[in-house]
């Protein structure tokens, strides 16, 4: 799916700002997201870790979960940031989504859409999320 240098961009800067937030004493890695909807509007997300280490939500859930609640269930695009405590921008890796994230962004958005994995708004990389995850279960197969 197409998008403009724009949007990619402004992506980019939410999810690093949502890095920021990341609650992550466990690990010292921190993550941002940002999840943009149909309709334009973003949802951001960061890690939230815990001292039962299950209980760790990553930041694109976060970001998904918050939109869902919020009634969106249509996206073109997540951005996502991450790195050790101590680094900024420039990150020194692109944080691609684990597996559970992926199969989470697969029950709401399609094969086509946008996965941007940041070290910067001007060091990036674009993936599909068909590229993520492959053959996977989705929502249409219980039908
Ligand atoms: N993490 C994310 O937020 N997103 C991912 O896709 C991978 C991992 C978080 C979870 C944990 O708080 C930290 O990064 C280290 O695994």
């Amino acid at each position: 799916m197409d998008m403009d240098k724009k949007k990619i961009v402004q992506l980019i800067n939410a999810a690093l700002l949502a890095r920021e937030k990341a609650y992550a004493p466990y690990s010292g890695y921190r993550v941002g997201a940002a999840l943009l909807s149909l309709d334009g509007s973003v949802f951001t997300g960061c890690n939230i870790e815990n001292a039962s280490y299950g209980g760790t939500v990553c930041a694109e859930r976060t970001a998904v979960f918050k939109a869902v609640s919020e009634g969106r269930l249509d996206f073109t695009a997540i951005a996502i940031a991450g790195g050790k405590d101590d680094e900024a921008p420039p990150l020194s890796g692109y944080a691609h989504p684990c597996g559970m994230c992926r199969q989470v962004l697969s029950e709401f958005c399609s094969s086509d859409m946008n996965v941007i994995v940041a070290k910067s708004a001007d060091d990036y990389l674009i993936h599909t999320l068909g590229e993520l995850i492959p053959h996977g279960f989705g929502p249409g197969m219980l039908k």
